[in-house]
């Protein structure tokens, strides 16, 4: 009691508080987005988002992509710098196939057109699921895609609006009239969780870890893994699926442009999609 070792033990105590509390700091701030990924680098990836033949011209500036990062810390900031890079060009990739406004033979190549369009032009449906009575929808809303992630239907748009405060339900617009909403419903789909699916986030991390289904459905991390949890349903387990194989264009580029290798499992043909 009140020994000379007990002093001691409790300075070194608060001095390993002291640092720990430095480190995390340091490594929650030293690291913004915009160090990893420049408005000439942004630019250089999205060469063709201003074109006038886009309909998105205007809708998707650096700085509302930088802005809406903010919100979620965690996003391109834990890892190595190749895993935190590679996260980021992974989120691009994905959200330019769901926005591209390329083709085989367009200008500067099919993967130099993401962020093209904002909304969905001529959806088929207004993607309600009516049987979902925890986010009904609301008469004469669309729940069709929109934003850089195509954001869709009523499950989606409600905890994505209760997540980052607006109404998703009433107001499922405004992700194609507001820029910094845009931007953070895709990284709020990319960063949440929606079980039995992992977040992409984890997936690209590493931080994913596979259960008996998981594995017995060929669910290994990857690239190809975050296809399956964006549209797995749609474009997994099939042979050479041009909509995968557009997604994995677009991340090899980026990849090159960040000098990072892609890692393995690009795409989702032996996957099955999730339940
Ligand atoms: C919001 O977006 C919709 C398309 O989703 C458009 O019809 C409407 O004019 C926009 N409203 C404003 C205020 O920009
Ligand atoms: C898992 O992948 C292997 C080939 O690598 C394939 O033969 C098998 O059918 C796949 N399993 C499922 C459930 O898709």
């Amino acid at each position: 009691m009140g020994s000379i070792s007990a002093t001691i033990g409790l300075l070194f105590m608060l001095y390993a508080t002291f640092l720990s509390f430095e480190s995390n700091k340091s490594q929650a701030t030293s690291f913004p987005i915009s160090s990893l990924i420049s408005k000439d680098l942004y630019d250089a990836i999205f060469l063709h988002k201003d074109d006038n033949a886009c309909p998105a011209k205007g809708f998707y500036p650096y700085d509302a992509f930088i802005d809406a990062t903010k919100y979620f810390p965690r996003f391109g900031r834990i890892g190595s710098l190749v895993t935190r890079k590679r996260e980021i060009a992974a989120f691009l990739a994905q959200i330019s196939h769901e926005t591209t406004g390329g083709w085989a033979t367009a200008p500067d190549g099919p993967y130099a057109w993401g962020l093209c369009f904002k909304e969905e032009v001529s959806p088929q449906t207004d993607y309600c699921d009516s049987t979902n009575t925890q986010w009904p929808c609301q008469p004469g809303k669309s729940y069709k895609g929109r934003g850089p992630i195509q954001l869709s239907w009523n499950y989606n748009y409600g905890p994505a609006g209760k997540a980052l405060g607006f109404d998703g339900l009433r107001n499922p617009e405004i992700v194609a009239n507001n820029s910094l909403i845009a931007f953070k419903t895709a990284l709020w789909f990319w960063m949440t969780e929606q079980p039995p699916k992992p977040s992409c986030h984890n997936v690209m991390i590493g931080r994913y870890v596979p259960t008996k289904a998981d594995l017995e459905a060929n669910r290994t991390a990857g690239f190809g893994l975050v296809t399956n949890i964006i549209n797995g349903g749609l474009e997994c387990g099939i042979a050479n699926d041009g909509r995968v194989n557009d997604r994995i264009g677009y991340f090899q580029r980026y990849a090159k442009l960040f000098n990072v290798p892609t890692g393995p499992n690009l795409d989702c043909a032996n996957q099955k999609a999730f339940a």
